[in-house]
């Protein structure tokens, strides 16, 4: 079976008692179960990786282009946190394993919230962008992901 890869990067493991009226209560846990269930329903194993370190991520984005090389892995959702507005380095290792599929993900609108948190160094390197959707973010990107690679509405048209 195919992988998708679910990362999350700086302080999303405090997801569920972190500025709730911003994310919401439900758990990395949760969130990491759901992706996991919802990717067995369409048919792919979903893996999840959450780090507070930028290098860790970084690793494990160089990984995930070898193994997109090899077929097994479909693409990668990623939530990278408070990266998203400083790290040069993790849009570096996304265009480093282009065409690997990366969809960026973020649970609040982070473009109705502080003027920093409005610029991101990894959209210009991302096949998609889901923002502002809550937890369900990631669900929509998983579903994005397959749609846009693997099962397009658009060539089913008429
Ligand atoms: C976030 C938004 C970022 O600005 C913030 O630093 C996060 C979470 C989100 O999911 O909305 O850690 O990526």
């Amino acid at each position: 079976m195919k992988k998708i890869l679910i990362l999350n990067g700086p302080n999303l493991n405090l997801l569920g008692t972190r500025e709730p009226a911003q994310y919401g209560y439900t758990t990395l846990a949760d969130v990491e179960a759901f992706c996991k269930a919802h990717g067995e329903k369409i048919g792919y194993e979903v893996e999840c990786l959450q780090s507070n370190w930028e290098g860790a991520l970084i690793d494990r984005i160089h990984e995930a282009g070898r193994q997109y090389k090899a077929g097994e892995l479909l693409g990668v959702v990623i939530n990278p946190g408070a990266l998203t507005h400083t790290s040069i380095s993790l849009h570096d290792a996304i265009k480093g394993v282009d065409p690997l599929p990366v969809i960026e993900c973020h649970i609040s609108n982070v473009h109705a919230r502080e003027e920093f948190r409005h610029h991101s160094w990894v959209s210009p390197a991302a096949a998609g962008i889901v923002v502002g959707f809550g937890v369900d973010g990631y669900l929509v990107a998983i579903d994005g992901l397959v749609r846009k690679y693997v099962n397009s509405a658009a060539t089913k048209m008429p």
